[in-house]
């Protein structure tokens, strides 16, 4: 994968959502850890559809944002965060996987409780998309408990297709969930 397609803070995009407000899709920067720490705690707190069931602490984010900020530098990592009002309210990732499997990438997305069903979860997904394909990449992939249908229909309308799943990949609350795998394929845009 060609080094960083998006830096610490530079904006990719500014995106208008169905309530009326500007949504910033940009790179992460270190400024973010405590907006980071409360998205992801927020997603926790509320038994979100997620396999992170811990939340984290301000260390541990820290430890975790270092990592990420040095493997977006190295090219091994497209990541955005969605910032709305001067705040990080979701976040999008995608990992590229190594060796024989380094055109594939692995795509995580969440957006927070009070800012969902606004289009943010969509735009978000369709810049990771975009800058994956300018990346290189060929394939992504993705895992999402059977039981999102939000997030299983976001994914189809973004392109992507179930290809199996994991049945009772997840056990939460004494129930088992299956884990269902979808993927697409990222082909050249048509001149
Ligand atoms: C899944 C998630 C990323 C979707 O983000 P979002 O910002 O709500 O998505 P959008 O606003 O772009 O909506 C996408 C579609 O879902 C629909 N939708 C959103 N919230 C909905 C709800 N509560 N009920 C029914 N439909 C809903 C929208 O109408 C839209 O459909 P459309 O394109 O046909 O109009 C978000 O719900 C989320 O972060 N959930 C918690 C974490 C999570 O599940 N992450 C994914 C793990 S695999």
């Amino acid at each position: 994968m060609p080094k960083p397609t998006i830096k610490p803070g530079q904006v990719y995009s500014r995106v208008s959502l169905a309530n009326r407000e500007t949504a910033t899709l940009r790179g992460p920067k270190w400024d973010d850890l405590d907006d980071l720490t409360e998205y992801i705690n927020g997603l926790v707190e509320e038994h979100a559809n997620i396999t992170k069931t811990e939340k984290v602490t301000r260390e541990s984010e820290a430890e975790w944002l270092g990592q990420r900020l040095a493997e977006i530098e190295n090219g091994r990592m497209i990541h955005l965060v969605a910032e709305v009002r001067g705040k990080v309210v979701g976040a999008g990732e995608v990992s590229q996987l190594p060796e024989e499997r380094s055109h594939t990438g692995y795509l995580g997305i969440g957006i927070s409780k009070g800012h969902r069903g606004q289009g943010l979860g969509t735009a978000l997904m369709q810049a990771l998309k975009e800058l994956s394909k300018k990346a290189g990449m060929k394939i992504l992939i993705l895992d999402a408990f059977a039981t999102n249908k939000v997030a299983l229909n976001l994914y189809e309308k973004i392109g992507f297709k179930e290809v199996g799943r994991i049945p009772k990949g997840i056990y939460r609350n004494g129930k088992y969930i299956d884990l269902v795998r979808m993927t697409t394929e990222l082909l050249p845009n048509k001149s």
